[in-house]
């Protein structure tokens, strides 16, 4: 497996952490491969949370701008195909996922971060979307998942007027969950992954893609959605045996 990213775990959560801090975990096309591989990794596979960190003083500073030159339009498309499509699988996964950040959380790294369920982040952590600074977009998702998230202009003001914002703004915006004393983040977003992880694990998953894929429905779909998700989960083991004891 790759050094750029390391996989391990505590209890049923995997930890994954983004290793290149000599770069402040600047996200290239190898870190991205290895971003895959990992989450293919059946110690994430069999886990039942998630927590993304980065090691160093940031959590990272976005994209490798280094290899933005010369990508022509097929380039960047056969991109969002191969190891781009790593910030959608991620948002994807069944389990919930928490990213954990301290120092720097920019451009690419702000997109892979609202890929996640939840941020927890330390009293150190930056925020910023320098894309239109350097004449591009956020691209991987982020900026439908800032106007889900944030709202129309919020979103705006993020990616077009700010260029930093700091934890307690973030947390103000409702762009962070939480947020914990200098060097805490891991540690927080471990403990709440782990309270999770405790949780019916047919639930826990179906909620979360519940709630992501009925953002935008209509409420007659959701309501649907929502009442066979219920019958289904009625059935499960898992239901049983947590009601199991309740009014007898
Ligand atoms: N891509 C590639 N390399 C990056 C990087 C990125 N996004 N961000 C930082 N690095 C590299 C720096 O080039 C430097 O490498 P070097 O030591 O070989 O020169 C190393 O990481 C440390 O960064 P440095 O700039 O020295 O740290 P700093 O604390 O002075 O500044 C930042 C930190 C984040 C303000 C600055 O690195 C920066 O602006 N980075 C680019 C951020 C960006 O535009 N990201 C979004 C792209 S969409």
């Amino acid at each position: 497996m790759s050094d750029l990213v390391e996989v391990r775990r505590a209890g049923d959560v995997s930890i994954l952490t983004l290793r290149r801090p000599e770069k402040l975990n600047a996200i290239s096309t190898a870190m991205e491969r290895a971003l895959g591989s990992a989450l293919d990794h059946d110690t994430v596979r069999s886990s039942r949370a998630l927590v993304l960190s980065g090691e160093g003083r940031a959590f990272s500073a976005g994209a490798d701008v280094t290899e933005f030159q010369d990508r022509d339009v097929a380039a960047i498309l056969a991109y969002y195909r191969d190891t781009g499509a790593v910030y959608e699988r991620f948002a994807r996964l069944p389990i919930p996922t928490f990213a954990a950040i301290h120092g720097y959380c920019l451009g690419g790294a702000l997109e892979l971060a609202l890929a996640a369920d939840f941020r927890v982040a330390d009293e150190t952590a930056v925020f910023g979307l320098p894309e239109v600074s350097l004449g591009i977009l956020p691209s991987s998702g982020g900026t439908h998942q800032l106007v889900r998230l944030l709202g129309t202009a919020r979103a705006k003001e993020l990616a077009l007027l700010r260029e930093r914002l700091d934890a307690a703004e973030a947390l103000r915006v409702g762009l962070v969950t939480e947020v914990v004393a200098e060097g805490g983040a891991l540690d927080r977003a471990v403990e709440l992954a782990t309270r999770l992880a405790e949780l019916p694990p047919l639930a826990v998953s179906l909620t979360k893609e519940a709630i992501d894929a009925l953002g935008e429905s209509s409420r007659e779909a959701a309501l649907l959605v929502e009442r066979i998700g219920y019958a289904a989960l009625a059935q499960t083991d898992e239901a049983r045996a947590a009601l199991d004891g309740f009014g007898k």
